[in-house]
């Protein structure tokens, strides 16, 4: 019997690690990226540590908002290792999303991050859904200095509820934490996926399918 919870406890604690492991426990101080590398390892390729310099460590210009004059009327602007390359391997990031009046930051998911939303300006409705067979929308209006988190892996949106621009800044808890955009994975694949798959999957006629297909 204490052999069996030994044992349970040691598969349990390689689980653990394995996952601690995985980007969030770097093995030196710092891997300031080498952007010129072609080197390809979980991240980007260190530069020498000794040619590091504070710059590495920097990045100005998230004051200059993002050009909203598109379909959403929104506007997200990463900053990750290319930008930061001592960010490298360190398991964050960052983005400043703009949006117009009404602007919408449509539905999608970061599928290795989560998000911690800070409004800087203007009032944002946002919202998650989670997984079946729940889907429960949990939904809310912030305004300015509110902080929300999108749970990784989960559906979520950001709309502008404001009578001017609005700006949010997210923190991402990967270095590379990926966008999977709902509509454009559906409608956007190449190759598409069977109009008839699409069609039962949302209940429409394929004519539908194919009126939605032909916008992107
Ligand atoms: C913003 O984007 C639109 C559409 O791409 C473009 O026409 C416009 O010149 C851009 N504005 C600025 C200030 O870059
Ligand atoms: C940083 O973001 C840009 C723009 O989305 C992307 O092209 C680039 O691959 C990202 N860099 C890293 C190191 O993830």
């Amino acid at each position: 019997m204490a052999k069996h919870f030994l044992l349970l406890n040691l598969i349990a604690l390689s689980f653990c690690c394995a996952v601690l492991a995985f980007e969030s426990s770097p093995m030196q101080d710092f891997c300031v990226a080498d952007l010129a590398s072609t080197g390809t390892v979980n991240g980007l390729a260190c530069k020498d540590p000794k040619s590091v310099i504070s710059e590495d460590f920097f990045f100005g210009g998230l004051h200059l908002a993002g050009n909203t004059s598109n379909t959403f009327g929104s506007k997200v602007t990463r900053v990750n290792a290319t930008k930061i390359p001592g960010l490298n391997t360190l398991g964050i990031s960052l983005a400043r999303v703009d949006y117009a009046p009404w602007g919408v930051n449509p539905p999608h998911t970061h599928p290795r991050a989560t998000e911690i939303f800070t409004v800087l300006a203007g009032s944002l409705q946002v919202g998650f859904v989670s997984s079946n067979p729940e889907n429960r929308h949990i939904t809310k209006v912030l305004k300015k200095g509110d902080v929300f988190v999108f749970p990784i892996g989960l559906v979520h949106y950001q709309r502008n509820v404001g009578y001017g621009n609005a700006v949010a800044v997210a923190a991402l808890s990967s270095q590379n934490p990926g966008v999977i955009s709902i509509a454009n994975v559906v409608f956007e694949s190449e190759p598409a996926i069977a109009t008839d798959i699409l069609a039962k999957a949302f209940q429409v006629d394929e004519t539908v399918v194919a009126q939605i297909q032909s916008k992107f």
